[in-house]
């Protein structure tokens, strides 16, 4: 896949409507996870390096296209000390740019036709604008007016980031250096399907954890007690586990589990395994043998994709146990050189950050559903709109 870079466009004095991924978590109007600004900082330096004028668009939450201001971008306006413009559609402020600046618009998705992909709503975005940069990976998943409607208008680009997140995504699905191990954890199977598939048939062997495993280990016959867990995903369960059989990949399912009896961060743990849990149990984080085994595989692939925590890495320490223990493993072992590794998606790419080795892997995407949409090997329209013809 080869996208329109920025690298020879003359941007000196152009306006340039740059699509940024902003959703980042903020608590109590403060932003507690900044990684997919600063990863977007590279392609705002290049522009601003350049001469260009900016005004970043980009979005926070899901507010339905109403301007409900709980999930206004003033907090990230704030932290990158620019200011905000506090409506998308104004275009005074573009009078008073010099080359260089940089503002940021209100959450685009203040307005329906943001998510309706609305032709008018875009025009109206893309009025007044030279050019289009899409930095946005984690919400190329998306057919939004900010994403495809306003490249459809304006000569458009893929920003650093963009290029960077599909140079080293398709460079792992393309030519994994094998063993390939991939860990797929979370809460759902009904959301992973695709995902679980894909990586069944490009992978030598497969981790499944989390409340995700739980299903499985329910679709075998195994105890769940009183667990989160998809009883009609049982057959999709099983089609998945033939599927990776049929296309020899080895399958690692949970052995054992952290339950309590209560679901809450204090609550007293116990390792059991499958046919000790009670009815009462909560599975709340894996087990220490899955875990041991788990450890032992990462150490013997070459590469490692994972995305979603095998239990409430949150709750520190004692539920955090699994997750972290992995999060550990893939960091070691990719600083001695052995392992090439890629993490994509929010809770997980927050346990590496919690464990202090988010630095010691390879490659960490930015992307939630999008990245899990690559991999899945699914057409991402806010890209497929910037390919080369
Ligand atoms: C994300 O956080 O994954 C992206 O910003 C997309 O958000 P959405 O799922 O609300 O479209």
């Amino acid at each position: 896949m080869k996208l329109r870079g920025i690298e020879n466009i003359d941007f000196r004095g152009k306006y340039v409507l740059l699509r940024d991924d902003f959703n980042v978590q903020i608590v109590d109007g403060k932003i507690t996870d900044a990684f997919r600004i600063q990863q977007s900082m590279p392609t705002i330096n290049a522009l601003r390096n350049a001469g260009a004028r900016i005004a970043i668009c980009a979005h926070l939450g899901r507010p339905k296209g109403a301007r409900n201001m709980a999930y206004s971008l003033a907090p990230v306006a704030e932290y990158m000390k620019i200011p905000l413009i506090p409506d998308c559609l104004d275009k005074d402020f573009m009078k008073n740019m010099a080359d260089g600046d940089v503002v940021l618009l209100e959450n685009v998705r203040f307005y329906p036709g943001e998510e309706a992909n609305d032709p008018a709503f875009a025009a109206k975005l893309a009025d007044g604008f030279d050019i289009f940069v899409n930095d946005a990976f984690a919400v190329s998943h998306r057919a939004h007016a900010s994403t495809v409607g306003v490249a459809e208008i304006l000569p458009s680009y893929a920003g650093k980031l963009l290029a960077s997140e599909i140079e080293h995504l398709s460079a792992v699905m393309e030519n994994p250096r094998r063993p390939l191990l991939s860990i797929v954890a979370g809460s759902k199977v009904s959301t992973k399907i695709g995902v679980l598939k894909a990586l069944a048939k490009l992978s030598d062997k497969l981790i499944i954890g989390g409340a995700l495993g739980t299903t499985f280990n329910y679709a075998m016959g195994g105890r769940v007690g009183n667990s989160l867990y998809e009883a009609d995903q049982k057959d999709t369960a099983l089609e998945i586990l033939e599927y990776a059989k049929q296309n020899n990949c080895e399958v690692l399912l949970p052995l054992d589990k952290g339950v309590a009896k209560e679901f809450k961060p204090d609550a007293a743990r116990t390792n059991k395994d499958f046919t000790e849990i009670e009815d009462d149990d909560i599975i709340i984080d894996a087990g220490e043998k899955t875990t041991q085994r788990d450890v032992a595989a990462i150490r013997s692939a070459a590469t490692v994709i994972w995305n979603g925590t095998v239990g409430m890495a949150e709750w520190q320490p004692v539920w955090s146990y699994g997750s972290f223990a992995i999060a550990h493993a893939i960091a070691e072992q990719t600083k001695a050189g052995k392992l090439e590794s890629i993490v994509g998606g929010g809770d997980t790419v927050a346990a590496l950050e919690a464990c202090g080795v988010k630095s010691d892997i390879t490659y960490v995407s930015t992307g939630g559903g999008a990245f899990l949409e690559f991999i899945e090997g699914r057409v991402l329209p806010g890209i497929a709109i910037l390919e080369s013809k």
